[in-house]
């Protein structure tokens, strides 16, 4: 079976930090979160990987999985989902295949769905109860039957949304070739699901077990950020010199700890430093980050940030690529901000 896993989208929720990087290279837990895709989809036995990309994300996709060999496909249009797995027709063949959007994150890997489709049905759907369905694909389930799916919904008739893997037959392409566009101009594969349905093709819900995140807006980077480094096994592979170490930390390889305090879960990125600071919990640092003289937890810094002499915690946040703060000295006591569109400060 093939795997395909969508990649193109341009994450306008989570603007300032995908104005220039597409979300599934936003580290969690220290990896770009499409690595957590391909390894499901490995894991679950995939013979290849393709990855649809567009002209906007392809350079950083092609670099996060640099390490890793999948075919990419170039969607040239944000035309929607189903665009999306009809320019992969080519690749997927007449085979089955699963479709896994490269921002949503499984606990649990992949293996209940596979095993719902070899049951010989035309569809799987993962499925997860949701507080407000209204921003997902919405399913009505008979039994584990999904009877109607509807694309965000502004009343939703279950709690049931549409996480981010889906199983296919074949007979998708019967929709997915000749669907028209929706009220918001995009070919939207919850519309071709529809379609298998309406023919009279089986197409089953499978509820997600552990926790699932779509990654759409910034507090669910902290979330999954948390409930990864909650599963982390410690390792020290970097240097620590006067340094305490409590809990669950990962130290990489050429990152430095000096005179600080890091409790875990932490994960300090490759060519990491901190000194004379303090890591808390549910923190990690990508490649590179650097904080000096200042305390932070709670929150990421992507790779190259830096935190260096800041008197307050920072929590909760998050530092892009090469995201600076540090403080200023000298007159006049004042703030000093260059921030891109859409940053967000808030100052105790
Ligand atoms: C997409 C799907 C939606 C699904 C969601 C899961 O929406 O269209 O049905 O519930 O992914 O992450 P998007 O997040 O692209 O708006």
């Amino acid at each position: 079976m093939k795997g395909l896993i969508l990649a193109a989208g341009r994450g306008t929720r989570l603007r300032p930090l995908t104005h220039t990087r597409p979300k599934p290279v936003i580290r969690v837990a220290g990896r770009p979160i499409i690595h957590y895709a391909v390894e499901n989809l490995l894991a679950a036995g995939m013979e290849e990987i393709g990855v649809v990309v567009s002209p906007e994300t392809e350079k950083d996709i092609r670099e996060a999985l640099s390490g890793y060999k999948v075919r990419y496909l170039l969607q040239e249009e944000p035309q929607g989902l189903a665009h999306a797995v009809a320019v992969a027709r080519g690749f997927l063949g007449d085979g089955p295949f699963v479709l896994y959007l490269g921002d949503n994150l499984f606990q649990r890997g992949i293996g209940r769905f596979l095993e719902a489709f070899r049951e010989g049905v035309s569809a799987v759907l993962a499925l997860v109860r949701v507080k407000d369905p209204r921003q997902f694909g919405v399913a009505v389930l008979e039994g584990d039957r999904i009877v109607r799916l509807l694309e965000k919904p502004k009343e939703p008739p279950s709690d049931l949304a549409v996480a981010g893997v889906y199983v296919f037959g074949p007979e998708i392409w019967e929709t997915v070739e000749g669907l028209k566009p929706s009220a918001r101009g995009e070919y939207e594969i919850t519309d071709a699901i529809q379609g298998l349905i309406d023919r009279g093709r089986k197409v089953v819900g499978v509820e997600v077990e552990g926790w699932w995140k779509d990654t759409g807006r910034p507090q669910d980077l902290l979330d999954a950020n948390r409930l990864l480094l909650e599963e982390l096994s410690p390792k020290v592979e970097g240097e620590v010199v006067k340094s305490q170490l409590t809990g669950r930390v990962v130290v990489e390889k050429g990152a430095k700890v000096v005179g600080s305090t890091v409790i875990g879960p932490a994960f300090i990125g490759e060519g990491a430093v901190v000194e004379e600071a303090y890591v808390g919990p549910f923190t990690s640092l990508g490649p590179g980050a650097r904080v000096v003289r200042a305390e932070v937890e709670y929150s990421i810094l992507e790779d190259h940030a830096l935190l260096e002499d800041v008197a307050l915690r920072l929590q909760e946040s998050i530092l892009g690529v090469g995201a600076e703060v540090r403080s200023r000295n000298g007159l006049p006591r004042a703030h000093r901000l260059i921030l891109g569109d859409l940053s967000q400060v808030e100052l105790a």
